[in-house]
């Protein structure tokens, strides 16, 4: 955990900032944000998170009270303040602090920014070894390209993998397999990667972008196209994206082993040409 906070203004000691009881992000999760990843002191893929986090603002009628140069201005500060070399950078807006009422506040109400660091590791073993996931049903809104503070589905997804000894929740609705509780997901069949199309039923990950740009460039076939839990079920490889994950092989679901049960081939050099990005 890092030791500063920044509020768009300033930075603070994190011990005693501090968030109005009637902030929208907190009383409505009336709000969106970012989680960048930050290997080796740099912020990985930063400008594909200022476009995500422009596009969920103006989806949800935040006008963001700083430009992106000044965001990305406060959270270097952030990151140099807590010595941040390898871990992740969160960033928060809500429409703000006002009297609660479910419509937007009177104009002039300044939207909430908040950002922390938090150290953390390569997921080194998992990568390696790959995980087990279980599936859930998609329970959500059909806005999942926002990037809201709305979770309440994904935690209680993720809450039923973590009782069920697994890494993470995967969605489906009715037989369509959507992506993760914190992750997107594809599958590989007869060498061909897979993976839901980024339309208003996922979050349109950064890792699942730079996944489809490695293929595209290691000559991996790509199909944007849901597939169905049977599939999933019957995948030759499956993997996890996403910024805390990265190209995570998935080895068991609900129990049934995928594949052979360990990493597959097609995943493995995934991940091996993405960690040229991040050395790059
Ligand atoms: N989650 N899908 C969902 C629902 C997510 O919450 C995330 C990321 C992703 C992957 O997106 P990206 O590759 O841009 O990280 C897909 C972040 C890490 C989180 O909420 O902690």
């Amino acid at each position: 955990m890092g030791t500063y906070v920044w509020t768009g203004d300033e930075l603070k000691q994190r011990d005693g900032a501090a968030v109005d009881v009637e902030d929208r992000g907190y009383n409505f999760g009336d709000g969106i944000y970012e989680v960048f990843r930050v290997y080796g002191g740099r912020l990985f893929e930063e400008e594909a998170h200022w476009d995500r986090l422009i596009r969920s603002a103006a989806e949800i009628r935040i006008d963001l009270p700083y430009t992106v140069e000044e965001l990305s201005f406060g959270i270097s500060s952030l990151m140099k303040a807590d010595r941040l070399t390898d871990g992740i950078v969160y960033l928060q807006v809500s429409r703000g602090a006002a009297p609660r009422g479910h419509a937007f506040p009177p104009s002039g109400v300044r939207p909430t920014v908040t950002a922390f660091t938090k150290d953390m590791a390569r997921p080194e073993a998992a990568l390696r070894d790959g995980v087990s996931v279980v599936t859930q049903p998609d329970i959500r809104w059909l806005r999942c390209d926002i990037k809201s503070l709305n979770l309440l589905p994904n935690v209680l997804a993720k809450q039923a993998a973590s009782e069920a000894g697994a890494w993470e929740a995967v969605f489906h609705r009715g037989d369509t397999v959507t992506e993760g509780s914190s992750s997107n997901v594809a599958i590989v069949q007869d060498g061909t990667l897979r993976t839901h199309p980024a339309n208003n039923l996922i979050l349109h990950g950064i890792t699942r972008a730079a996944a489809l740009r490695i293929a595209g460039s290691v000559g991996i076939a790509v199909r944007e196209e849901a597939f169905t839990l049977d599939e999933l079920y019957a995948a030759d490889e499956a993997m996890l994206l996403g910024t805390t994950v990265e190209i995570m092989p998935i080895v068991r679901v609900d129990d049934r082993a995928v594949g052979q049960g360990t990493p597959g081939p097609v995943t493995r050099q995934l991940h091996a040409e993405f960690v040229k990005l991040i050395n790059h």
